[in-house]
This record gives C-alpha cells, structure tokens and sequence, in this order.
C-alpha cells in the first residue's frame, strides 16, 4: 500500500509505522539529491508556515525555514516574547487563529502535551520542533545520517546512547530504534536510569517486540562493544541549567573520550550528536561553569574532531529530513 502522510501531524515517531517513517526518510534522499543538483522545488509554492518557539534554536529554526524557502513556500517565526499565545490567549484559540492563516504549524517548547494540544485545535499539520519529552526530526536526521554511513542495514545497527538516559533525545532515541528495529543502549549512571519514564519503556518494550529491536540499559561498559553509533547529547537540557552540578557528578564517566570510543572495538564505529555540544570551553556557558568547577564537557574535542564524528553531515540532515516532514505532510 502506498504511503499517503497528508495532512498529519508530525509529533512524536510512536504515531508512525515503519513503513512511514521509511518513506520520509527516502523522501529526504530525493530531496537532498534534488538540492544538492541545484533543482528548485516547488512543492510549497503558496503554502505558508509559522514557526513557534519557546525555546532557543539554531538548527530546527534554520532547517524549517531554508526546507520551506527551498521549495517555494513562506514562514513566519514567532517566539515566545512577541505573540499572545499562552499570556493573553489560550493555547485552543491560539491554535484556531494560526490554523486559519496557515497550511502548518511548528512548535518547539516544554511540554509534549501543548504540541499535542495545538494538533488538536489548528485543523492543519503540526511539527514537533523539540520537547522535554521527544524530538522526532532529530531522528529522522540522526537515521538518515546513519544509513549514508554505517554500511548494516538498520535492524543490524547497534546505537549506544552515551549520558543522560532520560531525556528527550534519549526517549526519541528508543522510539526511533523500536520503530525501526535497531539495538539501543542506555548508557548512563544508575539513577538516571532508574528515572527513565516507566510509560515510556513500556510502550518502546511492545513496539520492539513487534520490530525485533533491543531497548537495554546499563552502567556497565562492557554494553559498549559492537556499537556502531556512539550518540551523546548534553547533560542537562534546555530549561534544566539549575542541575548541572548534580549532572557534571554523575556524569563525567559516561564523557565520550577516545578510551570510551576503543571500547566498542569498532574502527568505523560514529560518533553522532544532535547539537549544540560542549566539547571545549568556546562558549560562555562552558567558560561559567569550569570557573566554578564543573566541566560540563559530554565529548572531548579530540572525538567531537575524529574522523568518527559525523555531527556536522548530521546537522545538514536536519534541514532534507524536515523538508521531507513538510513537503509529505503539506506539499
Ligand atoms: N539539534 C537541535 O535541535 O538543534 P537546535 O537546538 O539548534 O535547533
Ligand atoms: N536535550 C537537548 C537537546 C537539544 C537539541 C535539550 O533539550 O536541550
């Protein structure tokens, strides 16, 4: 049967089947093929998109707005100081407005349940831009980038997911795997995985049941071996400044260095990171946080430079995969 995603909502990679996101992902091959041949697409051309963010952004902003342009269609960018959304209109009539003046909306802020809840009112499709609790397009990328480097089919492909197990990446990370029968590690310290959303494992547990994907976590490096991705994200997400302390102490042994790469006795083993990343100390939070004592560096720049490091064909893949998101959804 022919996959058909128009006029869906792009939340979380749990609303797709298999099949789904594979077409997505062939779609974002063309795309970037299409691009990198210099043809102009025109999929978009009259469509107009809003871009809502409550949280700071360079990647997703960027990828929604150079994919929408690519192919003929306009975006407005609203963050959360210049609309009335949330201070003097409800989330409901927010989403009703932006549903008449729009073709699709994207959302990145806090909680899943505003993404959800603006899918629910607009009449139009909405794109999950990043949450606490998922970050589907980074996914798309992440995959992507793995299928034009790591020479396994995905239900052979090993990712080890390297620090804080139970954030939005990660979670994204087990969704992406279930769905698409990959082998996922958790590697963190014991009681980050001990707070690991129990609904979450739940539902990953059943999928990967259906799909032949593993979903393990461990302290233990020995889960290291084999891998064929090492990801990392940093420790402590966008609205959870307040805890670095606590996570530069509990984290520090999962840092990726290149001892952490050896372990998996994998040569071509990569190293993917959806970005930003601290892997020096270039930037003021960085610079702050060594004054006060706490090296919040989840990678080494020796990794974050190897020739492991995929990172930055990786971000490129933001913006084919959420174009694909897009032009499948509205195009
Ligand atoms: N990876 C990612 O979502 O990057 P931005 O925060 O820059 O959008
Ligand atoms: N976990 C990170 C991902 C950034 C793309 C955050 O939410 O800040």
């Amino acid at each position: 049967m022919s996959v058909n995603l128009k006029g869906r909502s792009f939340l979380t990679l749990m609303d797709f089947t298999p099949e789904e996101i594979r077409y997505l992902l062939d779609l974002a091959k063309d795309l970037k093929a299409k691009k990198r041949a210099g043809i102009k697409g025109k999929s978009l051309e009259g469509k107009n998109i809003v871009l809502l963010f409550e949280k700071t952004s360079t990647r997703t902003r960027c990828a929604f707005e150079v994919a929408c342009h690519d192919e003929g269609g306009h975006v407005t960018f609203l963050d959360s100081g210049s609309s009335q959304m949330g201070k003097k209109e409800s989330l409901e009539d927010t989403a009703k407005v932006l549903g008449r003046f729009f073709d699709g909306i994207e959302y990145r802020g806090y909680d899943q349940k505003t993404v959800e809840d603006l899918a629910k009112h607009a009449g139009v499709p909405v794109w999950n831009g990043l949450t606490d609790a998922d970050h589907p397009t980074q996914i798309l990328a992440d995959i992507l980038t793995i299928e034009e480097h790591v020479a396994k089919p995905l239900s052979k492909v090993k990712v080890v997911f390297c620090g804080d197990v139970r954030n939005n990446m990660s979670y994204a990370w087990m969704y992406g795997c279930a769905k698409m029968g990959m082998h996922f590690v958790g590697y963190g310290p014991e009681e980050l995985i001990k707070e690991i959303d129990s609904e979450v494992l739940t539902k990953v547990t059943e999928i990967a049941s259906q799909t032949g994907a593993t979903i393990d976590f461990s302290n233990d490096k020995k889960w290291l071996k084999g891998a064929d991705v090492i990801y990392s994200d940093i420790w402590a997400s966008m609205g959870e400044e307040d805890q670095i302390p606590e996570r530069v102490d509990k984290l520090e042994p999962y840092r990726v260095t290149t001892e952490l790469i050896k372990e998996t006795e994998n040569d071509d083993v990569i190293f993917l990171h959806c970005l930003p990343s601290f892997h020096d100390f270039e930037t003021k939070m960085a610079k702050e946080q060594k004054e006060k004592g706490y090296d919040i560096r989840e990678v080494t720049d020796e990794v974050f430079r190897s020739k492991h490091s995929k990172v930055f064909d990786e971000a490129e893949n933001r913006m084919h995969t959420i174009k694909a998101v897009i032009v499948a959804t509205i195009g």
